[in-house]
């Protein structure tokens, strides 16, 4: 294992959770001109941001001590890693802030949260103001981590941005598999109320929260077209050439669904992006799915 020495690894920005959406981040930045340090926890991972020029600070948010002399000074921190998969907090992101030194703290934080802090909202359209009421431990451990995201930024001098979101898709992440076994759908009539945001789209909202004037603001990242979870299914089955997935009442789903599918169908909201537009500025390039589904190879 690398030792970490903070000089090595200064950079302006630093990505923590450098997956698919932070190495999209990543080479917006890069293509800015600026460099791109991020956290990594595996030799594999380790690989893929060194191809992409990315400086690696080795480190485990489930290991507290691997988490030394990150070098966030004055930077802009973008925090992707999810919260661990079981519990009620997020203590990944405890680990993260707890292990900033308080003399050398970053100057902004940009958040990717989920929309699964609304929790059920009987279709209604939602926006930012819209009470948190998750009810998935899903839900439960991202609004534990926004809260307390909320509450160590202000009380450290450090800026927060907070983006909400819903299902991410784009190349390389839809549900081919899913629909190559033909796992049912509920039908259309009981179908919930669901949002995405193509990735590189959420890509961009993210360059763009690093950036914008709108400290503490806290946006719904979506492309603002939502449609039911089986018009989704139906439309990256046609687009890929595959049969439809088989259509099933709600009830027949709460027998024969896993309780994660279930998770999602009990929930139905329509996400009113027009903070993400008109505030953060962001020009979606695919505002729905057939626009998006056009671009998607593979
Ligand atoms: N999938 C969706 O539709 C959806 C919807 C809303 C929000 N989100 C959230 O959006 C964020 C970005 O998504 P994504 O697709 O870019 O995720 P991703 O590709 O899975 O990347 C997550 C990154 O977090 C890192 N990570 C996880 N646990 C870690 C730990 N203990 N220590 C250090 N690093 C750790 C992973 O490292 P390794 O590479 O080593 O595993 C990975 O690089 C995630 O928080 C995700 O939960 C996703």
């Amino acid at each position: 294992m690398l030792e970490n020495t903070g000089s090595e690894t200064e950079a302006s920005l630093f990505i923590v959770g450098c997956g698919d959406i932070g190495l999209r981040v990543a080479a917006l930045e890069q293509s800015a001109g600026r460099s791109v340090a991020a956290l990594a926890r595996s030799e594999a991972s380790s690989q893929t941001l060194a191809q992409r020029g990315i400086k690696i600070v080795l480190g485990d948010l489930d290991q507290p001590k691997t988490l030394r002399n990150l070098p966030v000074e004055g930077s802009v921190v973008y925090y992707f890693a999810p919260p661990p998969p079981e519990g009620f907090d997020d203590t990944r992101l405890a680990a993260f802030l707890a292990a900033l030194d308080q003399q050398a703290l970053p100057r902004r934080v940009v958040y990717i949260s989920t929309s699964g802090v609304y929790g059920d909202c009987n279709g209604a359209w939602v926006d930012e103001t819209w009470p948190r009421n998750p009810r998935s431990d899903r839900g439960r451990r991202r609004a534990a981590a926004e809260s307390r995201l909320l509450a160590w930024c202000p009380a450290s001098g450090v800026d927060s941005v907070v983006l909400r979101v819903p299902g991410i898709y784009g190349p390389g992440r839809l549900p081919v598999e899913r629909i190559r076994r033909g796992v049912p759908v509920v039908r259309v009539e009981d179908s919930p109320w669901s949002n995405r945001i193509h990735a590189d789209d959420l890509a961009n909202a993210c360059f763009l929260a690093a950036r914008s004037n709108g400290a503490g603001g806290i946006y719904n990242a979506s492309d603002g077209n939502p449609t039911t979870m089986t018009d989704y299914f139906n439309h990256v089955a046609d687009f890929l050439g595959l049969p439809r997935p088989p259509a099933i009442s709600m009830e027949e789903a709460r027998t024969t669904l896993g309780p994660g599918i279930l998770s999602f169908l009990e929930e139905s909201k329509r996400l009113d992006n027009r903070r993400l537009r008109e505030e953060l500025g962001l020009v979606l390039r695919y505002p729905d799915i057939a626009s998006g589904l056009e671009k998607c190879n593979w």
